[in-house]
């Protein structure tokens, strides 16, 4: 992996000038600029394809080409989009049947982005030679450093497209996974309101119907879906390695925890996967929280378990058609440092400059629409030179988990489906798990199903919904190896097609792994019921002795234990008194469970019990104290660790730093972090209190 430490996402083609020398004279302008505010690395192109081929097979590359010339001139190395997220006005009008069609079958149209069907045969045509043309034009050219695929699969495409050219690809992707339609058949369990198949030509997505959809219809739907966007992708990365020398890397710009497309599977034909962070993003009324934040980090680090590019970082006010709040003094150089806390070795800043028009006016860039330095320049121009060095020294470095929570795709999906209650959302309980030991200072990896977990002192696998015999058995054969596992409510509810286990009781394959069973369940939607915690681990008559009121959330399992032993208890409902959280002592290991969406005090009270019962701290390094709202996470490598010290609010905070380390980058006196503020600081990795 390449790394270029900061830069921005620049387009000099939003500034043409009256003349081609005034417009050089504009990019040089940028160029020396950035290169004043410590940026290597630009972003150019992934929205120019009319720029590039303003006519059909006529191309122009000549203002990208000058460009690229001129940031190489002020030491700045080039990134290459390629443009299919937005297809030309003149490519739509020939060919209207490449715009996407929507589940109610209304066709999306041009004047957006992503107005694309990426099945279609004729698309991809196109999409093949002009990837295929910018990959011969700049494979030689030793300024641009690599490529981005596209740009945000997934975005503003969501479940597109539904046409007949997508129907008859889901048929041929279900002919290839089913065989023939019997399998089909039985897979989607079809003999439920007469939906039996007689051949696959009948199948159609799952598009809107009067009333209701076949949950694994769905699911199929979905996971098809990923395939379609990775072989999409994949047409163009086999372009640019067959073209293009192996020194110009490959990436995408991920979206944290979207779900459209599987970036495990993407990230194999990628060589790094990037994000795409905006803490204030507009669309959700309200900043990320600290910890949301550092789980989307924690979460694109997990794609493959290493290092990422930040490939668009928030650098000042979002917005559409409405904006969001201007971030405050030191929070952009802050936002920045949280995503290199987190594993990023570059960030690059969207965008260089506020554009005049389109759809994006408001999305403020480092320069505001003026051009002229601001605010925002000059914190990212002071973040550069404090934090450029530290990050060389580190790169590769890596934060070190001993807890790792299972993220899965098709749990997601399969829940999307069927929320089960309304307000149970996949991620949501992902990122709840994740802040617990986010308050803790304790670091997180997120990680497949498939993931190796001989690493890990604890693995939080939350909502196993999909299961399997494999899967229930390579859990196994973690606890009894002396891991800590923890499942949740609704898990071993369902098989990988969707269809409910008839089988045996919840939950399921993982009933000997958890030593339960469930015969009843209550599911809360929005009621809640208080829940207790036994003091000794065992005795439900010890359940009443809670000193807060905690709270089980959206479900509740009534569990009884066979060899597990109780943790917590409902103290209300017509199950009070009955178990609702369980740990089973299996070989070396234990296999805890949790037959609810503890409420926050009562996963709290949970992540308590296990730290303490599973010893994960082991013996902890360096301990710096800190008050609440600073965040603190390290990086580490070759013996050497780097601490991050974030401090997420707007006040002055004390914190004691073991004099063993030593500072590394950022601004702290006397133990004062400012507000917004950040200090690094680095020292041996196995140094002890
Ligand atoms: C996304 C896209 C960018 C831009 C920004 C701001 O992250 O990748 O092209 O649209 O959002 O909206
Ligand atoms: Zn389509």
């Amino acid at each position: 992996m390449k790394n270029f430490r900061f830069g921005a996402d620049y387009y000099p083609d939003h500034w043409e000038q009256k003349t081609p020398e005034e417009t050089e004279k504009r990019v040089r302008t940028d160029a020396e600029l950035m290169q004043k505010a410590g940026l290597k690395v630009v972003r150019l192109a992934e929205f120019s394809w009319y720029k590039m081929e303003p006519e059909e097979g006529k191309y122009d590359f000549s203002w990208l080409e000058k460009a690229i010339e001129i940031l190489a001139e002020y030491g700045i190395v080039s990134v290459l989009g390629t443009p299919t997220a937005a297809p030309p006005a003149w490519l739509v009008r020939k060919h209207p049947e490449v715009l996407p069609k929507g589940p109610d079958g209304i066709v999306r149209n041009f004047g957006g982005r992503h107005h694309d069907c990426q099945s279609n045969p004729v698309y991809r045509e196109y999409a093949k030679r002009i990837v295929t043309q910018m990959a011969l034009k700049f494979k030689d050219n030793p300024k641009v450093a690599g490529w981005q695929i596209d740009n945000e699969f997934g975005n503003s495409h969501w479940d597109l497209c539904m046409c007949d050219s997508c129907r008859a690809s889901f048929q041929k992707w279900l002919k290839k996974r089913y065989g023939n339609v019997e399998r089909l058949n039985r897979a989607w369990g079809t003999h439920f309101w007469s939906q039996g198949y007689n051949d696959f030509s009948e199948v159609f997505p799952p598009v809107k119907t009067p009333c209701g959809a076949n949950p694994s219809q769905v699911l199929d739907w979905k996971r098809f879906h990923s395939d379609l966007i990775c072989d999409f992708s994949l047409d163009q990365t086999r372009i640019i390695r067959e073209i293009c020398p192996k020194s110009q890397f490959i990436t995408h710009n991920c979206m944290g925890f979207s779900d459209i497309v599987s970036y495990y599977d993407l990230s194999e034909q990628l060589d790094f996967v990037s994000h795409d962070l905006y803490p204030g993003g507009y669309w959700r009324g309200r900043d990320l929280t600290p910890s949301e934040i550092a789980s989307e980090l924690d979460g694109i680090r997990g794609v493959n378990g290493s290092n990422f590019w930040i490939m668009e970082q928030q650098c000042s006010v979002t917005g559409w058609e409405n904006m969001g709040r201007a971030p405050k003094p030191g929070q952009i150089p802050l936002w920045a440092v949280d995503s290199v806390a987190h594993g990023a070795d570059t960030v690059v800043f969207f965008r260089w400059r506020s554009c005049t028009a389109g759809t994006e006016q408001y999305w403020h860039g480092i320069l505001p629409h003026s051009g002229i330095p601001g605010r925002a320049y000059d914190e990212i121009q002071k973040l550069t030179a404090d934090m450029t060095p530290v990050m060389e020294r580190m790169e590769s470095a890596l934060p070190e988990a001993k807890v790792a929570i299972v993220r899965s795709y098709e749990q997601g999906w399969a829940f999307q489906a069927q929320p089960n209650v309304p307000g149970l959302d996949y991620y949501g309980q992902l990122i709840k798990y994740h802040k617990a030991f986010y308050d803790r200072d304790i670091p997180v990896d997120f990680i497949g199903e498939d993931a190796d977990l001989s690493a890990y002192d604890l693995v939080i696998a939350p909502l196993q919904y999909l299961s399997d015999e494999g899967l229930a058995e390579k859990y196994d054969a973690y606890v009894k190896a002396g891991g800590n596992l923890v499942l949740t409510m609704r898990s071993g509810v369902k098989d990988r097609d969707n269809i409910c286990d008839d089988s045996r009781s919840l939950p399921g394959v993982f009933a000997n792994l958890l030593g339960i069973s469930i015969t009843e369940y209550d599911p809360l939607g929005r009621a809640r019921v208080p829940i207790s915690f036994s003091t000794d681990c065992g005795k439900v008559s010890d359940f009443h002795s809670a000193p807060v009121e905690i709270l089980a959330e959206k479900w509740a399992d009534v569990v009884t234990c066979d060899t597990a032993e109780a943790v917590a208890g409902y103290s209300g409902e017509w199950y009070a008194g009955q178990p609702a959280i369980t740990v089973n002592m299996r070989g070396l290991g234990t296999a805890w469970y949790v037959g609810t969406e503890p409420d926050e005090n009562a996963l709290n009270e949970l992540i308590s019990v296990i730290v303490e019962k599973t010893h994960i701290l082991g013996k902890n390094s360096v301990k710096i104290t800190h008050s609440v709202g600073v965040e603190v996470t390290s990086r580490v490598k070759n013996g050497v660790k780097w601490w991050f010290v974030l401090n997420h609010t707007g006040d002055v905070q004390q914190i004691s730093v073991p004099e063993s380390l030593k500072k590394e980058a950022g601004s702290i006196e006397d133990g004062k972090l400012k507000p917004y503020g950040y200090a690094v600081f680095s020292g041996p990795s196995d140094i002890e209190k």
